[in-house]
Parts: structure tokens; C-alpha cells; sequence
């Protein structure tokens, strides 16, 4: 087998975003594009994987720590796609094999697609395949001019604003995706000229170059454009995410999870979800969120990097992130888990409670209008309303345990460090600073005194007064 070389452009401001940001780090179905086009890269297993950055620099780099074994060369200043190439060159000089030269910005290609790509390539002999696809709005895309007997060459690729009226009507656009043999290829790549005004030169010359020299360039066309679907704009960006979730919830239904209405649900590429659960409409599962089966998903839920179990609801506006929540749990409506909240099985989590970094234990209840910050909370626990986990002293946080089954009565403020013993219980309204022993009953709450008929008479004294 011979080698593979991968190279990504992705140098480029994106000028026709208008951001700040650089353009292939914005999120497509919630990942940056860029790590869509290094996940499909990856699937080659390339010798050598090289990143061209350019504009944002330090962005880039940030962007792309999470992924090991990369190069990265700068090109400065950024003078278009073909001198982009060229800056690969000191460390590619010596390689031998494919160069598969993919664009930061053209994130839905298949790994199969890029597998047929070389497999193309290798075995044709060409000097370069090119991935097209005929689409029905061509505008700003490079035109395809093919040329051969039956046209199964490529004689030039041409730019929408170098082409001709007549080139314009071409509906065979260039991917930006291309494999070429690495022999010679450099050699090619520093005889490109300038083409604008603002000195560019472009990959898409190299074309025409090679036939120049008597080389043979073949097209791979694609089946589904979308697959090679650029994006340079806002509206692109969200027509790409739309085609990512739309593939999400098709492949999710065919795998037996009922989405009642795909057009609002979002979930992302890497979310997981088990048979017979049923998501409702305008719901939001995001990042590396695992859901099991037979769970029902309410409307207006965000999951982020969470787990949650078989058999668990989730009713309406719950926000979730990066916490756990078991088989046949109950949460919401209105909680929000987060920081590693871990609600265990059968345990239910009510309106208006919060989680943070705290476990809930099975069958354990927080019905109501709850913190609880930094608490291991045991089995068969009754949190009363209004309960406050008083975590933090304005320096640290502290912990709160609240053993197997023991009552935390309504309106109660647990000040950490503290522990409340098994089959406690707490009185309502009560104010914890010490440890509860098992089987006590803790109260802190002064005496009620009553003042018999003083309201009446306060009414009197308000009336005389008026
Ligand atoms: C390019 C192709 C066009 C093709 C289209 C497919 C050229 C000249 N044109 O046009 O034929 O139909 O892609 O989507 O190649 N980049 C750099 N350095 C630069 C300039 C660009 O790294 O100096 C990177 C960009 O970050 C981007 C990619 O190259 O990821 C493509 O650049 P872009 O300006 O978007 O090219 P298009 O105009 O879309
Ligand atoms: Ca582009």
C-alpha cells in the first residue's frame, strides 16, 4: 500500500463569515468544522496529517491541541490555496505516496468517499483526482472543464469570477478535495502564477498544469453533493448543521428511537440513544451525551455530555450537563443537573431543584425547590422543600452527607461540613451547623410563641388611625 499524506487547508479568515472567529472553528452540529474534516481524515490513517493555519493563529492552535500526532505550518501571509499547498512543502518535500489535500472548510465528506478518493488515484496513476459533484446552484463554486474522448479528464478548473458566461452554466463543480500523486507534485505547485489582483494562486491551477506537462487528471464524482458541500457563509454553516442532524435523526429513527418532530430536534453526531425512547419536539442533546432506552425526553430539555439510563423522564425544561442520571429516575420539570450531579436509580428530582457535583441515592426524593451543592446524599432520602446545601463559606466548599433514609424537613439549611446520620430526621425550618446523629431528631428553630388576639387588635389600632 502506499503512503498517505494528508494536508488541510485551513489558513483562510472566512472574510464572508464576518466573525472574529476563524471560520473552521465554527461549530457545525456542534462541532467545529475542522474537527469534522480531521475525524474524516483520520479514517485514512495517514502517515503524516498537516494543518495549515494562518489567520488566528494562537485560536488554531488551542483548537487543535485535542488532537495529537497533527503538524501544523503557518502560512503568513495567506496568499490563496495553491500557495497554501506550497508551504507543506519542507515538511512533505521528501514524501513519497498520495497527498489527499482536504479543505477546513468542507465538512461532510464520508470516509468512504475519501477511501474510493485514493483508491482512485492509486490505481489509476493519475497525477491528481479530483472529487466534483454536479449541483444545481454552482454559483461560487470552481467550474469542472473536462476534456478526453468521453470526457473523463479534467482539462482546467476554472474560478466563478475567471469563468465565462457559457463556463458559468457548468454544473460540475471542484470539491476543494483532491488526491494527487506526491511525485513531482512540489515541483508543479512553485511554477503556479499569480491570479488576482491581490497576488493569489491557486490549487485549482495545478490542474491545468499538469496537463501541461503530459499528466493525466480524473474526476471522482460524487453521488450526493452534499457530501462535498463548501461553507464560506453564515447561511451555509446552518444549511451544513441542518443536513448533519437531519442524517442524526434519520439514522437514530431507522435504529428504533421515536423522534415526534426532527425538524426541532437537535441532537449531535456523537450522542447515543437507545431503542424506544422518544424524543419530543425542541429538544437538545449535545457533545458526548449518552441516553439510554425507553427514556422519555420532554420538550425544551438540554442534555450536554451527560449519561442518563433506560427508563428515565425527563419532563419539560430540564437543563443537564456533564452529570449522570440512572435507570428509572424522574427529573425535572425545571432541574437543572450539573457538575457531576449523579442521580441514582428510581431517584426523582422535582421542579425548581439544582445539582451540583452531588449524588442523590436510589430512590431518593428532592421534589421541590432545592440546592444541593457538594452533598452525598444516601438511599431512600427525603429532601423537604426549600432545602439549601449551605456549601460554601466565601473560601472553600464543603461537604454535606446525608445518610440512607434519613427526613430533611422543608426549609432547612445544611451549613457544610456536616453530616445527618441514617433515618434521621430534621424538623422543618431548622438551621443544621452540627452532625445529626443516626435515628436523632435535629431542630433549631426557637420556640413558637403565640399572641392571642393580636392581630385583631393591630387591625383596630390601623383603623382608628385612618
Ligand atoms: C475553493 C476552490 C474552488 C472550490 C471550492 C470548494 C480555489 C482557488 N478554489 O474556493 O474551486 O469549488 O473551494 O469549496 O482553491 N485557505 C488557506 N489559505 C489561503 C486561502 C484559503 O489555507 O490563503 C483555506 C481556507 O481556510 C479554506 C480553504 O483553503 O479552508 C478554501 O479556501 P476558500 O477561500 O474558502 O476557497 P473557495 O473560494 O471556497
Ligand atoms: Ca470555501
Amino acid at each position: 500500500m502506499r503512503d498517505i499524506h494528508v494536508v488541510i487547508l485551513a489558513a483562510g479568515k472566512g472574510t464572508r463569515m464576518k466573525s472574529a472567529l476563524p471560520k473552521v472553528l465554527h461549530r457545525v452540529a456542534g462541532l467545529p468544522m475542522i474537527d469534522h474534516v480531521l475525524g474524516a481524515a483520520a479514517t485514512l490513517s495517514p502517515r503524516t496529517t498537516t494543518v495549515v493555519i494562518g489567520f488566528s493563529p494562537d485560536a488554531m492552535r488551542a483548537a487543535l491541541a485535542s488532537h495529537p500526532g497533527l503538524s501544523v505550518v503557518v502560512q503568513e501571509p495567506q496568499l490563496g490555496t495553491g500557495h497554501a499547498l506550497l508551504t507543506t512543502e519542507p515538511l512533505l518535500r521528501h514524501a513519497t505516496g498520495t497527498l489527499v489535500l482536504l479543505s477546513g472548510d468542507v465538512p461532510l465528506l464520508s470516509p468512504k468517499t475519501l477511501q474510493t478518493l485514493v483508491d482512485r488515484q492509486t490505481a489509476s496513476g493519475a497525477a491528481a483526482t479530483v472529487i466534483t459533484a454536479v449541483v444545481d446552484q454552482p454559483f461560487g463554486y470552481g467550474r469542472v472543464i473536462r476534456s478526453g474522448q468521453s470526457g473523463e479528464q479534467i482539462a482546467k478548473i476554472v474560478e466563478e469570477r475567471d469563468a465565462t458566461p457559457a463556463e458559468r452554466e457548468i454544473r460540475e463543480i471542484n470539491s476543494g478535495i483532491y488526491a494527487f500523486a506526491l511525485d513531482g507534485l512540489f515541483d508543479l505547485a512553485r511554477t503556479l502564477t499569480a491570479k488576482t489582483a491581490q497576488g493569489e494562486y491557486y490549487v485549482t491551477d495545478l490542474v491545468a498544469r499538469c496537463v501541461e506537462h503530459g499528466r493525466v487528471v480524473t474526476a471522482f464524482t460524487v453521488s450526493d453533493p452534499d457530501e462535498v458541500r463548501g461553507i464560506n457563509s453564515r447561511g451555509q454553516l446552518a444549511e451544513v448543521s441542518r443536513i448533519v442532524r437531519n442524517q442524526k435523526t434519520a439514522e437514530l429513527m431507522a435504529a428504533g428511537v421515536t423522534i415526534e418532530d426532527p425538524a426541532t430536534a437537535y441532537i449531535d453526531r456523537h450522542v447515543t440513544i437507545g431503542a424506544d425512547t422518544i424524543i419530543h419536539p425542541g429538544v437538545f442533546l449535545e457533545g458526548l451525551t449518552t441516553i439510554g432506552a425507553g427514556c422519555e425526553i420532554h420538550s425544551g430539555v438540554r442534555i450536554v455530555d451527560s449519561q442518563i439510563g433506560d427508563r428515565v423522564t425527563v419532563l419539560n425544561h430540564c437543563v443537564i450537563t456533564d452529570s449522570r442520571v440512572a435507570d428509572a429516575a424522574r427529573v425535572g420539570p425545571f432541574a437543572h443537573l450539573r457538575n457531576e450531579a449523579d442521580v441514582r436509580e428510581q431517584a426523582r428530582v422535582g421542579n425548581f431543584v439544582e445539582i451540583k457535583k452531588s449524588s442523590l441515592g436510589v430512590g431518593s426524593k428532592a421534589n421541590h425547590h432545592a440546592y444541593l451543592g457538594d452533598a452525598t446524599i444516601g438511599a431512600n432520602v427525603n429532601i423537604g422543600a426549600g432545602t439549601i446545601t449551605c456549601n460554601y463559606d466565601g473560601v472553600k466548599k464543603h461537604r454535606t452527607v446525608i445518610e440512607d433514609g434519613a427526613f430533611i424537613g422543608s426549609d432547612t439549611q445544611l451549613v457544610a461540613p456536616v453530616t445527618v446520620g441514617k433515618g434521621a430526621y430534621v424538623g422543618s425550618g431548622s438551621t443544621v451547623r452540627h452532625n445529626v446523629p443516626p435515628g436523632a431528631l435535629a431542630v433549631s428553630a426557637g420556640k413558637q410563641r403565640n399572641l392571642e388576639g393580636w392581630a385583631d387588635k393591630k387591625k383596630k389600632k390601623l383603623k382608628t388611625e385612618n
